[in-house]
């Protein structure tokens, strides 16, 4: 199964993420959570994409085409996989459709702009692993602590106010003619597209996710 998460930049994509990997057994492709553990390796990579990521703006396409190839054509890719925060441009699209990798299902996960900022406000993260918390909507079982290895949680660089709404407006130029560019494609039958309501609970959420795969 190979599964496009789609959504604004809080939507709640790293957390569903985590839900689909479990249940259907495919690993999650977060070019986020890649790109951030370039930075913190201080790789190549890492060098060149630090400041744009934490200024909100987006690697190209060709870096991130490049990174994208690389890690499907891995081993535990083979029987699927879960995109997350990829494809985000049509050209990175494009891309996909021209490597003849096809896709069985598009999920949007729709939540309004102003959820959003307050929601990243209170994201904290486990840099290892790339699981996420929020100190009030998702708090961890210990507060400023992961659940499963008891490290400590962070904040990302890119989660102030004045960032996220950078991210946002780069999300509605850039991400959003996605829905499109897959109803076309649905349209020839060559892929599903489901949007799922992204406000409730996290739990509420996984459960319209697993209708959605169902
Ligand atoms: P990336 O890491 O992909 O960030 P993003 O798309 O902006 O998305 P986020 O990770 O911020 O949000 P999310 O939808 O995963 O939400 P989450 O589950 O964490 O990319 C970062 C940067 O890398 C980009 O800006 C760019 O520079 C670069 N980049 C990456 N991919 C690229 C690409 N393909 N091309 C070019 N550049 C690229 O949830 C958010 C918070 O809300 C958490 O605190 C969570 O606990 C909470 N929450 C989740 N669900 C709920 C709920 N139902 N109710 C209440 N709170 C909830
Ligand atoms: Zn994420």
């Amino acid at each position: 199964m190979r599964v496009i998460l789609l959504g604004a930049p809080g939507a709640g994509k790293g957390t569903q993420a985590k839900f689909i990997m479990e249940k259907f057994g495919i690993p999650q492709i977060s070019t986020g959570d890649m790109l951030r553990a370039a930075v913190k390796a201080e790789s190549p990579l890492g060098l060149k994409v630090k400041d744009i990521m934490s200024s909100g703006g987006l690697v190209s396409d060709d870096l991130i085409i490049a990174l994208v190839k690389d890690r499907i054509a891995q081993a535990d890719c083979a029987s699927g996989f879960l995109f997350d925060g990829f494809p985000r441009t049509i050209p990175q699209a494009e891309a996909l459709v021209e490597a003849g990798v096809e896709i069985d299902h598009v999920i949007e996960i729709d939540v309004a702009d102003e959820v959003i900022v307050e929601r990243l406000s209170g994201r904290r993260v486990h840099e290892a692993s790339g699981r996420v918390y929020h100190t009030v909507y998702n708090p961890p079982k210990v507060a400023g602590t992961d659940d499963e290895t008891g490290d400590e949680l962070v904040q990302r660089a890119d989660d102030q106010e004045v960032t996220v709404r950078k991210r946002l407006a780069l999300y509605h130029e850039q991400t959003e003619p996605l829905v499109g560019f897959y109803a076309a494609r649905q349209a020839t039958g060559s892929v599903k597209c489901s949007k799922i309501a992204g406000v409730g609970t996290v739990d509420e959420i996984r459960a319209r996710v697993f209708d959605a795969l169902a």
